[in-house]
């Protein structure tokens, strides 16, 4: 009789339990319970709340550890990792948050703002509890490259993440979602743009130091602003190589954010890259930055042109889609966008 008893108690706590986790699973991405975290489920749909314990050094070990399956060897959705790199408020978050409506399985959002900053998105935002643990950046130091790293790191223990895209508070997006995923996971190329530059700004920023690891020939320049798969995201994070040197011998006037990525893809991973870059930027006003749009610059025509007047190459094949992202758009742009968006982006 008591076999009996404790058999159904067991039965019954079973089926419990049983319900618990299939609620869990349902409660969607706002649990923080950690059990087995080495688990394949726990992978594939890893912890939400994104504060953990981890310093940079067990940070980018584990990341980097995690297998690199491809392809469908376990049934998932890839996603892409849209992660910014801001001071704190995202001005335009509501331009993005009319993007990303209605695909919430398909993307994932990583926020490295200053660490003093306290976001404050509803409930209901995208962007909701997506903070990283972060640390203070300094433009033209390391720290900048640390926090890209730190993002890219966080977002590789998702290994539903197949594209990471690294973005700004002032980028906007230049066409809907659908373009924008099928773009990215379809690309056989990572977008960035390791050029030669051989003036004093390119060249002339490299430091003998840096040998053996890079010697002048294999000196490269690009934009910050890149977008990579897996494999390449991989290679940025477990990186012992480079770091150090860059660290110790690019001192401005040479940056970081400018050389160190782009100069060691290039040597490790050339054929990888697509060359070119995935976001609009104008550099044609001059100076040591680039333009910022504002309220009266958004027009139609403007926005068109950065949309349709371009030719490039896509998996070997000539595209008229060369630019997803564009940049800098200030605060006040932000009316104008949420109006134009609909007929212009689709979204
Ligand atoms: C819920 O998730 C757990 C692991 O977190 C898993 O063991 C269980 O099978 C899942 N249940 C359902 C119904 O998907
Ligand atoms: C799993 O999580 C526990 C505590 O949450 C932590 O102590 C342990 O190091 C983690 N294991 C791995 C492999 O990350
Ligand atoms: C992180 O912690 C480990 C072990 O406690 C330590 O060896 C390592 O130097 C730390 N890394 C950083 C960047 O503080
Ligand atoms: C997304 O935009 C493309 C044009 O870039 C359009 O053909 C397509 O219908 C749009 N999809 C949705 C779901 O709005
Ligand atoms: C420069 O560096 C590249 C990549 O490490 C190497 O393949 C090449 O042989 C080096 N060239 C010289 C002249 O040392
Ligand atoms: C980009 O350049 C590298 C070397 O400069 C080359 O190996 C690679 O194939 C190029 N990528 C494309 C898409 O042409």
């Amino acid at each position: 009789m008591k076999i009996l008893y404790f058999l159904l108690c067991f039965l019954l706590l079973s089926v419990g339990v049983r319900i618990l986790q299939t609620r869990r699973n349902f409660s969607n991405n706002n649990n923080n319970e950690e059990k087995d975290n080495t688990s394949l489920s726990n992978m594939i749909n890893p912890m939400s709340i994104l504060l953990h314990q981890m310093n940079d050094t067990q940070l980018f070990w584990k990341s980097s550890f995690i297998p690199r399956i491809k392809g469908n060897q376990i049934h998932r959705m890839p996603k892409i990792a849209f992660m910014f790199l801001t001071q704190g408020p995202l001005p335009l978050h509501p331009l993005w948050e009319k993007f990303f409506e209605g695909h919430r399985s398909l993307y994932s959002i990583y926020i490295h703002s200053l660490p003093g900053y306290v976001p404050d998105f509803p409930l209901s935002s995208s962007f909701y509890q997506r903070q990283i643990p972060s640390q203070v950046t300094k433009w033209g130091e390391i720290s900048l490259c640390d926090a890209e790293r730190r993002l890219l790191a966080n977002a590789l223990l998702d290994i539903s993440n197949e594209r990471f895209v690294l973005l700004s508070e002032s980028c906007i997006l230049l066409r809907n979602f659908t373009t924008v995923y099928n773009y990215l996971i379809e690309s056989r190329h990572s977008f960035l743009y390791p050029y030669n530059d051989q003036g004093p700004d390119g060249r002339g920023r490299y430091h003998p130091g840096l040998l053996p690891e890079v010697n002048i020939s294999y000196w490269r320049k690009g934009s910050q602003w890149f977008e990579v798969n897996r494999e390449v995201a991989i290679e940025i994070v477990k990186d012992t190589k480079y770091y150090p040197k860059f660290e110790k011998f690019c001192k401005p006037r040479c940056y970081n954010d400018e050389h160190y990525f782009p100069t060691m893809l290039y040597i490790e991973k050339p054929n990888l890259l697509a060359n070119r870059s995935i976001t609009y930027v104008d550099w044609s006003r001059r100076g040591s930055h680039p333009a910022t749009f504002e309220g009266n610059d958004i027009t139609d025509v403007f926005l068109k042109k950065i949309i349709d007047e371009q030719s490039c190459e896509y998996n070997g094949k000539t595209t008229h889609i060369c630019f997803l992202f564009a940049r800098k758009f200030a605060p006040s742009s932000l009316d104008s966008l949420l109006r134009l968006a609909p007929q212009l982006f689709w979204y």
